[in-house]
């Protein structure tokens, strides 16, 4: 394939202070792809969405978008340029209303008219309706699985190119996870989103997924289709730990 990724990372090194997590990740994703980022606790993960999101500096290394690099933007002119980050633990306004919690999804695009943030509002209305009955309900008071809806809601708001999704199964029920990552499917089919789901449920993202590709201790050690990846029982017990094994069977 000679077709320019949507999301390029080359050689991505980052990490706190001296010390470095990230040791010169490289990752592509095409247009419509969903790609899983798997590995165990520590492995870098959330480390890697911060750095693409542009919420960490990276050191060294590039992300490009399309081609152009936006590895030095920051992350309020990213979310403009399509990259938008669903952070770990959704971070919901909870004194807000749903619907006042979607409009900030809005925040970056200052040139944006109080019409186009209401049609907006309406257009992700159509793909969370639950949203849409709740909406003058405060965000505090929804549940864990509503919770983590409108976090991705607020994301859809800014009609990312690549959406990153840090963990949205994690502490639901069952049954919510399999909705939410029904969910993250639908935003790829109905809306064309290219997704970077980072999941500890390795077999419900293997489902969803394209492609995967695996961290280990900050770097990539593995990566490939899902479906093979799906079919090897060595990648989770070399690599997923122990948790994530259990999560497979
Ligand atoms: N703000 C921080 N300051 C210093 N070290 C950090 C910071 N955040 C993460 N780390 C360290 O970076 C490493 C990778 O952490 P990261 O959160 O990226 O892992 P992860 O793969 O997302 O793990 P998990 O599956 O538990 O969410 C860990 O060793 C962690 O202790
Ligand atoms: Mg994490």
């Amino acid at each position: 394939m000679s077709q320019v990724p949507l999301l390029s990372v080359h050689n991505l090194t980052a990490g706190y202070g001296r010390v470095d997590v990230l040791h010169e990740v490289s990752l592509d994703i095409q247009e419509g792809e969903i790609v899983a980022l798997l590995g165990a606790n520590g492995a870098g993960k959330t480390t890697l969405l911060r750095a693409i999101s542009g919420l960490l500096a990276p050191k060294s290394g590039s992300v490009r978008l399309r081609g152009e690099e936006v590895g030095h933007l920051g992350a309020e002119r990213l979310v403009e340029r399509g990259i938008v980050h669903v952070p770990e633990h959704r971070q919901v306004f909870g004194t807000l209303t749903v619907r006042d919690n979607l409009l900030l999804g809005t925040y970056a695009f200052r040139r944006m008219s109080k019409r186009q943030r209401l049609e907006r509002l309406e257009e992700v209305y159509t793909l969370f309706p639950l949203l849409k009955e709740r909406q003058r309900q405060l965000g505090g008071t929804l549940s864990g699985g509503q919770q983590q809806m409108l976090a991705i809601g607020r994301a859809m708001m800014a009609k990312p190119a690549v959406l990153l999704l840090d963990e949205p199964s994690l502490g639901l029920s069952p049954l919510m996870v399999r909705e939410v990552l029904e969910l993250v499917r639908r935003l790829r089919d109905e809306w064309g989103t290219t997704v970077l789901l980072v999941e500890q449920n390795v077999r419900g993202a293997l489902r969803i997924a394209d492609r995967a590709y695996v961290l280990q201790t900050g770097r990539v050690v593995l990566h490939g289709r899902a479906e093979e990846l799906a079919g090897d029982p060595s990648v989770q017990e070399s690599y997923l730990g122990k948790h994530s094994s259990a999560a497979v069977r």
